[in-house]
């Protein structure tokens, strides 16, 4: 196991379109030791999701860890609370109505914005043995969820931010914007 560096904005990695794994590199010790990697880099940076680019693999992974009590995952989505592993995520939008988050990224450091996003989504993936799931995700972990997987196509929050007015240092977040 290993703490791997986080790609910040303006590293091209950040920009590729991420590739498909196969059951068998899921499987591989390699996949294994890069998903050691990433808990670890994300306990050490602090956050609830990292997605491969951000450790320069461009590789179709996320990993989601949302802190107990704040959202429960729907039984039957392969999913060991509190941490997830997202393989090859394909989403549906469910329910197009937005939802709006203040979101952060650790590639995107020390900023906060606020983003819409559909509300409701399903979402089909590959857990980390390479068993299939679908999950159907509203709320919060909808947003947390559609924010990983974009780095998966080379997006940033801040692609999606239509008021740059809501676009704030932490700091002057706290301050002036958080309830
Ligand atoms: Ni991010």
């Amino acid at each position: 196991m290993a703490i791997r560096k986080v790609a910040r904005m303006g590293h091209p990695v950040l920009r590729q379109k991420a590739r498909t794994l196969t059951v068998e590199e899921i499987r591989s010790p390699e996949v294994s030791r890069l998903i050691s990697d990433m808990v670890e880099t994300l306990h050490e940076y602090g956050g609830i999701g990292l997605a491969a680019p951000q450790i320069h693999e461009s590789v179709r992974l996320a990993l989601v860890e949302i802190p107990e009590g704040s959202v429960r995952y729907p039984e039957g989505a392969g999913i060991t609370q509190p941490l997830a592993v997202f393989i090859n995520p394909e989403i549906q939008v469910l329910d197009k109505e937005e939802q709006g988050f203040w979101e952060g990224c650790l590639s995107v450091p020390d900023l906060r914005g606020l983003v819409q996003r559909p509300k409701k989504i399903e979402v089909c993936y590959l857990d980390a043995e390479g068993k299939g799931h679908t999950l159907v995700a509203e709320g919060f972990l909808s947003t947390v969820l559609q924010h990983e997987f974009d780095h998966l196509d080379g997006v940033l929050y801040i692609d999606r931010l239509r008021d740059t007015t809501r676009l704030a240092f932490v700091e002057e977040y706290q301050r002036y914007f958080q309830d």
